[in-house]
């Protein structure tokens, strides 16, 4: 009985608390005239109503205080305003009484709108009450107006924004705008342009806001060096100041804020070492100083029980071994150090790691084995790529039922794919290229619920077939095979159910890739991208002429013979940028062809090819016609064409006549190889060919004198002249002695140094 009494008493108690400080905390009614501000408001705004979730909603027939975004007192004042996100586009100025006549507003937020970079107004001052004000990602421009330092109880002011709306705080400075807002608990002002004027930032900042605790001065133009005022400032708890210019040390004196949570200083040309201190304060949890590219040091030892979640040290200069006290850091779940100076084994401690989420230790030096990922049952991603790992890849992978990103590639690693790590549904990106991992690949039946977008093995010793099951991955982006030793026949159109396919790479293994008589499946595939099939025993083409989408083409090295089909060139609707045809047994160019504008790599060397030399389109800057019966002489305007190509090589092609005079023209030319031809007449003139590295004109049946020019290429490093027939003095400008490579011999006329003939 005296149970059931209480329980209905408080059952009473409940839903009289809930009525009253329930979703609308307030029963009274909004007042009138806080009704037609709020009106007169809204018709001054300008936004789209139909993203818009609050504004739409205000009503005249509604009581105010029930509006989306507003609350109010008890006695109908409103004191809550929150348009954030509400897509308005303008609408608020200075003299807009309606805003600012809400004297009793206590907080305010027009965050994430767009007031098309519109000076923020003034009258913010009028709003005395205000404890909150969010102006973050309005799209407001310019100065900052005074009179915000008229809002003596703000706790909470957020002024940032992306960096391309950028607010300034040049006059009144950040000195005159906070020093009379003590109560600060929070500043945030990213990317807004500060300019002190001569004194110290954060001299004034831990000067006048004792009560600080969130500090976020992101992208502010704030110079250094940092020092160590901020520390006295005994609450804080946030500091993020990622991107100025502090070109200083990081003061241990922070490692003194008792309740610091998060460090961020990213960008900040930091120098010195890594602060060990700060690693053992118990409350941290997040530390990022990436990208600073001259901070050095080992890391400390870490706390036992330390609250730390994420560690980011990513492109520093940060190194040595990774402490064993890693695994103690119980909470980790973000690891960041790419790109770093790690070395050494991996700790096997990061098993224990179960909280983590993110790892990635890629671009170091890291050595041993790999540890067992078996307890991180949260991980998405991990990043090994580019270390010097060895050993097996381990063989339990059964759980990590959240892996999404797994990339060993570049490592030293042998062994098997374990077949656990192929059956994770949730995988959608397994990246193994250059390894030396070896077997063959296990088959799986059903792959319908795989997620698999990227697959590359290449760079392997895999074998066997290629497995079926890879023909049926239904969102298969990227397969890269190539660099294996896979076997066996492969028809195109095994490939033609990969509705996802954008990228193909088959190249240097042991497979006969052939085309389908029907050529319907492969075909039709509509989002190739990039198609490799070097030395696959082809003996036809693909089909590509649906290609729409197709930009780089490897055809090298199978047995591909007779015309190029002029239909080649318009693979990818006129956007191939790269085709390789070289080492088959092409004997010439279908006609009329039209070269797309866009290839930059021809490579068309150790061919049959016949007769004229095509001319490339203009904006080829690797052009490889080598090993081939041309059997004609360069066109007199060849050289004319060449303006943007950095490689051009034609030796070995059984060229006939001279050297045209418009080679000189070819100005961006790093290496030209006429050599092994039939070329006769002088070397031309080419002293304007200033980036030229590489020259070999050797083998042919040159004459006349070495133009004194050469002598003035600065950047040439290899020249070769020798079995032409050249005469004269060997020019003896100063340049001449820096090759690194010169060979002029088998010229029975030349003379003078280097070589042995003295002149007469
Ligand atoms: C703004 O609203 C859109 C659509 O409702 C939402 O997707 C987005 O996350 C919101 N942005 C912020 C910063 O709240
Ligand atoms: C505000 O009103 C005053 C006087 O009416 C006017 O001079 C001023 O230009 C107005 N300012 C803005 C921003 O509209
Ligand atoms: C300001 O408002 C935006 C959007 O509602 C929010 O994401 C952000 O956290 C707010 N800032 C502060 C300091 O509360
Ligand atoms: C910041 O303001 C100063 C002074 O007005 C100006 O010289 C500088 O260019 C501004 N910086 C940016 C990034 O806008
Ligand atoms: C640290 O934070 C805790 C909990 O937020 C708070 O109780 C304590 O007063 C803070 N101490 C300092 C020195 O800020
Ligand atoms: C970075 O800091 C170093 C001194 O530690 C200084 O020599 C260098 O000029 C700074 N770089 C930039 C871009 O400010
Ligand atoms: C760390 O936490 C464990 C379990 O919560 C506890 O037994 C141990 O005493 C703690 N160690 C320290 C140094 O606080
Ligand atoms: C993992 O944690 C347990 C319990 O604290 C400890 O006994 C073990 O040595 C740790 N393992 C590694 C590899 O550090
Ligand atoms: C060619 O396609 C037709 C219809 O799509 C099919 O019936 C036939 O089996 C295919 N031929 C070959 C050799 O694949
Ligand atoms: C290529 O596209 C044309 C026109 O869209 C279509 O008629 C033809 O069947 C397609 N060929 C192949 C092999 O998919
Ligand atoms: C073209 O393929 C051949 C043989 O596969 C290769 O040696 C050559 O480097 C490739 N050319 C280019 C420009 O990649
Ligand atoms: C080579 O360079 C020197 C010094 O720059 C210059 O005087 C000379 O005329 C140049 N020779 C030729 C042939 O361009």
């Amino acid at each position: 009985m005296e149970f059931k009494f209480v329980s209905s008493w408080l059952l009473l108690l409940v839903s009289f608390c809930s009525f009253f400080f329930g979703l609308h905390p307030v029963s009274a009614q909004c007042l009138n005239d806080q009704k037609s501000l709020l009106l007169a408001l809204k018709n001054n705004l300008k936004f789209d109503s139909s993203l818009s979730t609050k504004l739409v909603g205000w009503n005249q027939n509604v009581d105010c205080c029930r509006w989306g975004g507003v609350s109010c007192d008890k006695a109908g004042h409103v004191t809550g305003l929150d348009i954030s996100n509400e897509s308005i586009s303008g609408g608020i100025d200075g003299n807009s009484s309606t805003l600012f006549g809400l004297g009793s507003l206590q907080s305010l937020n027009l965050a994430y709108n767009s007031f098309n970079s519109a000076q923020l107004p003034s009258g913010f001052g009028k709003l005395t009450l205000l404890t909150y004000l969010n102006l973050s990602n309005a799209n407001f421009q310019g100065q900052i107006p005074g009179d915000l330092s008229l809002m003596k109880r703000l706790v909470t002011l957020d002024l940032s924004s992306s960096p391309y709306y950028t607010l300034a705080l040049e006059n009144p400075d950040l000195k005159m705008l906070i020093q009379s807002l003590t109560g600060l608990r929070e500043l945030h002002l990213d990317n807004v342009n500060i300019t002190t004027h001569g004194y110290h930032w954060s001299g004034v900042i831990s000067s006048s806001l004792p009560n600080l605790q969130v500090l976020s001065l992101k992208g502010c133009g704030l110079s250094g060096p940092l020092d160590s005022s901020l520390s006295n400032l005994k609450y804080l708890s946030v500091i993020i100041l990622d991107e100025n210019t502090f070109s200083s040390q990081i003061p241990e004196s922070f490692a003194n804020l008792q309740n610091l949570t998060v460090l961020s200083l990213q960008a900040c040309n930091l120098s010195g070492s890594l602060p060990k201190k700060i690693f053992q304060v118990p409350t941290l949890k997040t530390i990022d100083l990436s990208s600073n590219g001259i901070l050095k040091g080992p890391l400390p030892q870490f706390p036992e029980n330390g609250s730390l979640q994420n560690l980011v040290l990513s492109y520093t200069e940060v190194g040595g071994t990774l402490p064993d006290s890693i695994g103690s850091l119980r909470m980790l779940s973000r690891i960041e150090l790419r790109g770093c100076k790690f070395s050494g084994p991996l700790p096997r401690s990061l098993q224990n790691l179960t909280h983590l989420v993110y790892l990635d230790l890629s671009v170091n030096q890291f050595t041993g084995s790999l540890p067992s990922f078996q307890l991180s049952k949260n991980l998405v991603s991990i990043n090994l790529y580019q270390n010097s790992l060895v050993g097996e890849i381990p063989s339990h992978w059964e759980g990590l039922n959240r892996l999404q990103f797994l990339n060993l590639g570049y490592n030293s690693l042998s062994g098997n794919l374990p077949e656990s790590l192929l059956t994770l549904t949730s995988l959608e990106y397994l990246e193994l290229p250059n390894n030396r991992l070896s077997g063959q690949i296990s088959s799986i039946t059903d792959v319908s619920s795989f997620q698999l977008r990227n697959l590359d093995l290449s760079g392997n010793k895999f074998q066997g077939p290629i497995p079926g099951f890879i023909f049926k991955l239904p969102g298969l982006s990227t397969l890269a095979l190539s660099a294996n030793k896979f076997t066996g026949s492969v028809d195109l159109d095994m490939f033609g159910k990969l509705e996802e396919l954008y990228a193909l790479d088959l190249s240097y293994n042991n497979l006969v890739v052939s085309v389908n008589a029907n050529r319907s499946a492969f075909s039709s595939l509509s989002k190739l991208n990039t198609l490799n099939l070097a030395s696959c025993k082809m003996q036809q083409l693909p089909d590509l002429q649906n290609q729409s989408r197709l930009m780089m083409l490897d055809l090298s090295d199978n047995q591909l013979s007779g015309e190029i089909p002029n239909s080649i060139w318009k693979v990818g609707n006129g956007y191939l940028r790269f085709l390789n045809l070289s080492h088959n047994m092409f004997s010439s160019l279908q006609k009329p062809y039209t070269f797309p504008f866009l290839l930059d790599v021809l490579d068309l060397h150790s061919n049959h090819l016949k007769g004229d030399i095509p001319i490339p389109p203009r904006r080829v800057y690797h052009l490889d016609y080598s090993s081939n019966n041309f059997g004609s002489s360069i066109p007199a305007e060849f050289g004319n064409v060449l303006t943007s190509t950095l490689f051009f090589s034609i030796s070995n092609s059984k060229l006939v006549g001279v050297i045209p005079a418009s080679i000189r023209n070819a100005s961006s030319l790093r290496v030209l190889d006429l050599s092994k031809n039939a070329l006769t007449g002088p070397i031309p003139l080419i002293g304007n060919l200033k980036v030229l590295e590489s020259l070999d004109l050797s083998v042919n049946m040159l004459n006349g004198s070495i133009p004194e020019q050469l002598a003035n290429l600065t950047s040439l490093s290899f020249l070769n002249l020798s079995y032409n027939h050249l005469s004269g003095k060997i020019p003896q400008g100063s340049l001449f002695q820096t090759f690194t490579e010169l060979s002029f011999e088998g010229n029975k006329g030349l003379c003078g140094p280097p070589l042995k003939k003295n002149c007469e």
